[in-house]
């Protein structure tokens, strides 16, 4: 991720939400907007004392300057201080202090979003619904994480998938990225948002049946289980705080918070099997690391297991097995701690017939470097003891104070994490099952499950910091089809042999050939600023067709013999949506589309890395 980038990704959401301001105002023409003065005196005090010393322009690299902020929605602020970038610079502020800073510098009235009632239907679920075939639950669709869907699942063909129309849409209020996955249980969705709340939306209308407040952001997609009378979803947020609700109520059944260290987060999705809830463990030091006063770094990503029961926590286990410790000066003089960083930024993956579940691993965020990141590993479902460990790529240390602040490790790393969960596949042609991973480096890698040993490497795209494979992969026992991402932002300007090539690719899971690429279509003309073509998000499959999306908001059906385009849609534009939102499109990024009896799920906007902000979720559907 290049300084670059991040300006653009404040400048972007410094435009979306001037936008926004209007809409809200617009939809509740009756609310009083004035911030009474004493919040705005309280805001002041807390600004001047807490947070000018950075935010005064100039003062700090990287903090945006107070009129930037003031472009924010006081939302996208106030979700800063408590769940995002700024937690820990306002961890000392009270609830009031938050609330009266983030519309001091924004000088606009938090206030919330009521929907129209016509955006509500009774939450009703019958046995049907639970039985229906074509569910669908957690990051891949399965425990082995294929991403693939059967005829009868799915719904949809070759043939008809031209006949694709947009049916509904609904807009999350404030939100600038839409990531989390929706979970499919007969005719409802359920499924996370930007700012917390947890949505149960009828699929055919995108009615509203209940809605469930998280604490934080929900990044993942939702699981869930049912145990013939309860079904219960289980999901985490950005704080590690995960959650039980019941389906049938909305209501909470338990909240358990699975990590320790203040800046360890979750941006994966949780894994439910056989009455315990996997949850993967990141953190957002990465991003701490920024700031030079820092003690960069001391945390360690990790998998925590919880009992789906009762939250209690059965084990956790750490992916870097030693304690943090001083390990020198920084260039500004101030200690630097390590090991520390290989996140688990994805999704694990459950192997009941060995009885493994699978990670991966991404950069060190310190030295010294451990043999533990940019790894794929095995541990034990029911004990969390480590059972093998592979590592794809050595010496990694890498964070977001790279290359020039003192933060930055040294050697600096290339920044290929793992960023999707692995895939467990049957190879039925050689009658055995096979792990398969993309990197970021732009490798695709074929292991053993039993032991990850190699079967075969192949490299799809030149990789870095936003290339090769981010989100996922799919694959039929049959082809492997891969989103390598090459976005520009990945191109170093002094190499001049290898280009970026992003696009589809559908490899032979025997052997790892390449059967075909398609690359993104040129841009065309249209209202974007810039053009980014790049497969980041993960696939879905169906017989015939693969489903992906690109950062320049197109959603396309890919034909599975070739790669031709069978229909696409543009999402960036704006929508009346049903629950009375303004919505607009943007970049499609992060978790797959979903694909369900008939109908076509798509997440659209995505406000990082320069990418097109965004509120929607696209419900398309085919007629039969
Ligand atoms: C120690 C320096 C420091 C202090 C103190 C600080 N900030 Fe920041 N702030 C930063 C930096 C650096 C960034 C940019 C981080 C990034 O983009 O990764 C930032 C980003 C932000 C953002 C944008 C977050 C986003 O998600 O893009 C907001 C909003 C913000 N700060 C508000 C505040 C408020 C309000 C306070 C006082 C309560 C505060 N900050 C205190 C350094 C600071």
């Amino acid at each position: 991720m290049s300084k670059l980038s991040i300006f653009l990704v404040l400048f972007i959401l410094f435009l979306s939400s001037c936008q926004k301001k209007s809409d809200t105002s617009n939809l509740n023409p009756e609310v009083d907007l004035t911030i009474p003065d004493e919040v705005l005196k309280l805001g002041e005090k807390t600004y001047t004392t807490v947070c000018a010393a950075c935010h005064t322009e100039g003062n700090v690299t990287m903090a945006p300057a107070h009129g930037l902020l003031a472009g924010m929605s006081p939302h996208a602020v106030l979700a800063a201080l408590t769940m995002g970038k700024m937690q820990e610079q306002a961890a000392s502020l009270s609830q009031e202090e938050k609330e009266a800073v983030a519309q001091y510098i924004t000088n606009k009235k938090l206030i919330s979003i009521q929907f129209p009632e016509s955006a509500f239907t009774p939450f009703e679920i019958s046995t049907e619904d639970i039985l229906a075939g074509f569910n669908h639950s957690g990051w891949g669709g399965n425990l082995e994480g294929t991403g693939y869907r059967n005829l009868e699942q799915a719904g949809i063909t070759a043939e008809n998938v031209s006949t694709l129309e947009l049916e509904w849409s609904f807009a999350f209020p404030f939100a600038t990225q839409v990531r989390s996955k929706p979970a499919v249980i007969g005719k409802w969705l359920i499924l996370g948002s930007q700012f917390g709340e947890v949505y149960a939306l009828d699929r055919h209308t995108g009615k509203i049946g209940w809605v469930f407040q998280a604490d934080a952001a929900i990044r993942g997609a939702i699981s869930y289980e049912s145990n013939g009378e309860e079904i219960t979803a289980f999901f985490a947020d950005y704080a590690t705080n995960t959650y039980a609700v019941n389906i049938q109520t909305g209501k909470l059944i338990w909240k358990q918070r699975a990590a320790q260290h203040p800046l360890s987060g979750v941006t994966g999705s949780v894994a439910v099997y056989d009455d315990i809830v996997y949850v993967p463990i990141s953190s957002f030091e990465v991003i701490s690391s920024q700031n030079p006063i820092f003690e960069c770094c001391t945390s360690s990503g990790g998998v925590t297991a919880l009992n789906a029961r009762t939250g209690e926590v059965i084990w956790m286990h750490r992916v870097i097995a030693e304690d943090p410790k001083v390990t020198g000066k920084k260039k500004n003089g101030t200690s630097f701690y390590g090991p520390s960083g290989a996140p688990v930024w994805g999704s694990p993956t459950v192997d009941a017939k060995r009885g493994l579940l699978y990670i991966g691993t991404g950069e060190n965020y310190t030295a010294p470097a451990t043999n533990t990141s940019d790894a794929i590993q095995a541990i034990d479902l029911k004990t969390g003891k480590l059972v093998w460990n592979w590592q794809a790529t050595k010496n990694d240390t890498w964070n977001l104070a790279c290359p020039d602040d003192p933060n930055c490790p040294d050697p600096i790393g290339p920044d290929v994490d793992f960023g999707m969960a692995p895939i467990l596949v049957y190879d039925s042609i050689n009658q055995r099952d096979i792990l398969v991973v993309g990197q970021k480096s732009g490798v695709v890698h074929a292991l053993v499950p039993e032991n990850g040993q190699v079967l075969w490497q192949t490299r799809i795209g030149k990789g870095g910091a936003l290339g090769g494979i981010h989100w996922g992969m799919a694959t039929d026992g049959n082809l492997v089809y891969a989103a390598n991402s090459d976005n520009v932002y990945a191109l170093d300007p002094a190499d001049s042999t290898l280009g970026p090539t992003p696009g589809i690719y559908a490899l032979n899971l025997q052997t790892g050939e390449q059967v075909w690429k398609m690359a993104p279509p040129p841009c065309a003309d249209g209202p974007r600023k810039e053009c980014q073509q790049s497969n980041s998000a993960a696939p879905t499959l169906i017989p015939g067709i693969v489903f992906e999306g690109d950062l320049n908001g197109f959603i396309r059906a890919y034909s599975t013999t070739d790669g031709q385009v069978l229909w696409e849609f543009d999402t960036v534009r704006e929508y009346e949506t049903v629950n009375g939102q303004k919505g607009q499109g943007g970049s499609i990024d992060g978790p797959a589309p979903v694909v369900a009896d008939g109908m076509l799920y798509v997440n659209s906007g995505y406000e990082m890395f320069g990418e097109m902000p965004g509120n929607v979720l696209l419900a398309f559907k085919v007629k039969k």
